[in-house]
């Protein structure tokens, strides 16, 4: 009998295009932690406290007292076999989307090409008074860090609180709706509007696929239960043995 990757190589080759949405499960062996893991960021700090926009703007050192030091490393954060084969797929065809909630920018170091960050990025820094943009590493000391013109400093990242961008989510719905499979990883599937994504998606008719140590989103057709950095490359490597087989017998377009 075929295993359950094999299935589901198979499922996603037939059910074209995929779109995957990611949250912060898929970055976990890159050594970020998650956010309602135990002992994950929202498990250790109050987010209501700590990444709300209506604190930023009155205290925004709770902010940077706690990510200040992600920023800082920003430019050490390393993608991991989960992120390489996401890009590998893409390139070959099989995912045409990157849906991301991260704000690590691991999918495009990779090299994910198509990729909507929909909370945002850690990579770039602006200053709230004069919209100077800071690269990450470059963010000055000080709590909060201040613009060189004495203004706060905001990464360029959603907080509760403020709306995503447009384009962003308009992108991200209309990949929902169009694609023939989603591979939901590494998400708790709880923050929305990123959460409704899968349930569009099965709505329009997609084949949807958790990867997840743990069952998270209630709707999925298959679930690999297993760590975001094993099951993708596994899935990689069937897919591509399968488009393999194909293209010798001259079956795939
Ligand atoms: P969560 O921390 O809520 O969920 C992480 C998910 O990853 C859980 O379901 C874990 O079981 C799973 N997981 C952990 N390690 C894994 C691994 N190695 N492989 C596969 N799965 C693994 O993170 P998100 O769902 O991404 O938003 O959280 C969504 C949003 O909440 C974030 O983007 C952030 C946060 O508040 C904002 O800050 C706006």
């Amino acid at each position: 009998m075929d295993n359950l990757y094999k299935q589901v190589a198979r499922t996603i080759a037939a059910n074209r295009p995929c779109v995957v949405l990611s949250g912060a499960g898929i970055s976990a062996e890159s050594g970020i932690p998650t956010f309602r893991s135990k002992g994950g960021l929202w498990d250790k700090y109050d987010p209501a406290v700590y990444a709300s926009i209506e604190v930023f703007n009155r205290d925004p050192s709770r902010y940077w007292s706690i990510r200040g030091e992600f920023i800082r490393n920003y430019h050490e954060l390393k993608p991991n076999p989960a992120h390489t084969a996401i890009a590998d797929l893409e390139k070959s065809g099989f995912i045409s989307q990157v849906i991301t909630q991260n704000i690590d920018g691991l999918h495009k170091k990779a090299g994910s090409l198509n990729v909507i960050e929909m909370h945002g990025s850690l990579r770039e820094i602006f200053c709230l008074v004069c919209r100077r943009e800071y690269l990450a590493p470059e963010v000055p000391e000080g709590m909060p860090p201040l613009c060189q013109c004495g203004g706060v400093l905001k990464p360029n990242t959603v907080l509760f609180g403020e709306p995503l961008p447009p384009v962003a989510l308009e992108s991200a719905y209309q990949a929902a709706m169009t694609c023939g499979s989603m591979l939901v990883i590494g998400t708790s599937a709880v923050v929305y509007p990123a959460a409704a994504l899968p349930g569009l998606a099965k709505q329009h008719g997609a084949f949807i696929v958790e990867i997840n140590i743990e069952k998270a989103f209630a709707d999925a057709d298959a679930i690999i239960q297993e760590k975001a950095g094993i099951a993708l490359p596994l899935l990689a490597a069937e897919i591509k043995a399968l488009a393999d087989m194909r293209i010798e017998e001259g079956e795939l377009s």
